[in-house]
């Protein structure tokens, strides 16, 4: 291990050596907290204007600094900039590079602010701006899917529940259900947004500050509503980490459901999807495969994202307010979680862009399985006046008729179905064809074509203020 031991430049006052090996490993978050380089340049050049604005620093070393900081944005934007571990995070990084450039100056930007309330900004700055982009994701996953909904408003596939065949549905249909959890993952977001748009800087270590700072003006300048109104918490809180990776861990595990699907779908079993060679790979060895491997994983990183949540809620769970040193485990999470969201809602929409439907199979095994058992039913209700319990009882013994003969109900003659009851009529087989069966299904929210065309209309024109 080596044992470089030199006075730390921030706190060389009152500690004699430097940080030893595992001290600096363990206590550094440079390594990925230089993802906030940008937050914090901004945070930085807000802090300095309301501080020479309040009349606090001098315009002369306001000058300097907000000069000397973007000349430091500059160097890390060109790769020019070079990170020293020695310096721990990201603050001091650029801190100590401003001192570098501009001198004595830089020592008086810090005045009325503490990393605390610096890393709760530059954090909330970076998750805010990740949501964003995760709405936009996800709208752009919503569209995928309304044009797919569009063009598949009337082909039948069987729907399921158990993964048993239950009752014909329309291809659409089932896209939409996928629009209405991205449309809540979509709210969720907003929802987020709104909650976490409080600026926390000011707050400085815990307790605000004696100097005559304007909280309201630094809020405005870095875009949010209006500023945290506790110190204490203002330092403390990371539920907005926390939201956001709920968020993510819910919008993930419907990725996952979908990505099972397309899975499952694109058997040779099912056949119902063919996946495009942009998102399937071959086998090395089996020259007939094709498989779903973006979708396999994109229903494994599920369990990444979920992990994250997990993870920082445990590192949360029990710290005493105000601020502790645990809290720098929040990045990585959430850094990890929304690279991984990204990439997974990316593969989703490219893969429902690109899905040939194969509507004769999707068709036939909409037939199978007496999928309109329960429209027989239904028909001995309306037709026959009969109770749906006793038509439930008449239409199982149609099926158990249709399944000694091994075809479909609709195969089943007059004859046969009026040994069962003799009320029927040849009028039911128009009702026992899938096409009939879901047409009938004009309930709001229901599969029909027409209800599903109308679910478009009603998600398009939300989508645009969404
Ligand atoms: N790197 C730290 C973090 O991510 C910054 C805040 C440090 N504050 C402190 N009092 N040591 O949490």
């Amino acid at each position: 291990m080596s044992e470089q031991k030199s006075s730390n430049q921030m706190w060389g006052g009152r500690f004699a050596s430097g940080p030893d090996a595992i001290m600096e490993e363990i206590n550094a978050s440079i390594g990925f907290d230089q993802k906030l380089y940008g937050q914090d340049i901004r945070g930085s050049i807000a802090h300095a204007n309301m501080l020479v604005k309040s009349g606090i620093i001098a315009s002369e070393d306001h000058v300097k600094i907000v000069d000397g900081l973007k000349a430091v944005l500059a160097e890390i934007e060109s790769g020019k900039f070079t990170f020293s571990r020695k310096l721990e995070d990201i603050h001091m990084n650029v801190e100590a590079r401003l001192a570098e450039l501009i001198g004595a100056s830089a020592g008086r930007l810090h005045t009325a602010r503490s990393r605390n309330d610096q890393v709760a900004l530059d954090f909330r700055l970076w998750v805010k701006e990740e949501l964003e982009k995760t709405a936009s994701a996800l709208k752009n996953l919503i569209e995928a899917f309304l044009e797919r909904a569009e063009e598949h408003a009337a082909t039948v596939m069987p729907g399921f529940t158990h993964l048993q065949t239950a009752q014909p549905v329309t291809f659409g249909h089932h896209c939409m259900a996928y629009v209405e959890m991205f449309g809540r993952d979509l709210t969720r977001v907003r929802d987020a947004i709104e909650r976490m748009n409080e600026s926390p800087l000011g707050a400085a270590a815990l307790a605000g500050t004696g100097f005559p700072i304007d909280r309201h003006m630094t809020a405005e300048a870095l875009g949010f509503r209006e500023p945290t109104r506790n110190s204490i918490d203002s330092v403390s809180d990371r539920d907005y980490a926390l939201e956001f990776l709920s968020v993510a861990a819910i919008c993930a595990t419907h990725l996952s459901r979908l990505a099972e699907e397309i899975v499952i779908w694109s058997t040779p079993q099912f056949n119902f999807v063919r996946l495009s060679d942009a998102f399937s790979t071959g086998s090395s060895i089996m020259p007939q495969k094709k498989n779903p491997d973006a979708a396999e994983l994109v229903r494994a990183k599920t369990g990444r994202i979920t992990g994250s949540l997990v993870g920082l809620l445990t590192v949360m769970k029990g710290l005493p307010l105000a601020y502790s040193k645990d809290m720098q485990e929040d990045k990585e999470a959430v850094f990890d979680a929304a690279e991984t969201l990204e990439l997974s809602i990316a593969a989703m929409s490219g893969m429902v862009r690109d899905i040939t439907i194969n509507t004769a199979s999707m068709k036939k095994a909409a037939g199978s399985g007496y999928s309109t058992a329960t429209d027989l039913a239904d028909w001995l209700v309306r037709e026959l006046g009969m109770p749906f319990r006793e038509a439930h009882h008449v239409t199982g013994r149609a099926v158990a008729a249709a399944e000694a003969k091994k075809v479909d109900l609709s195969k089943l003659s007059l004859a046969e179905l009026q040994e069962i009851h003799s009320g029927i009529t040849d009028a039911v087989f128009d009702f026992l064809t899938v096409d009939k069966s879901v047409k009938s299904r004009q309930s709001f929210g229901g599969t029909a074509p027409q209800e599903v065309r109308r679910q478009i209309r009603y998600w398009k024109k939300r989508i645009v203020k969404a």
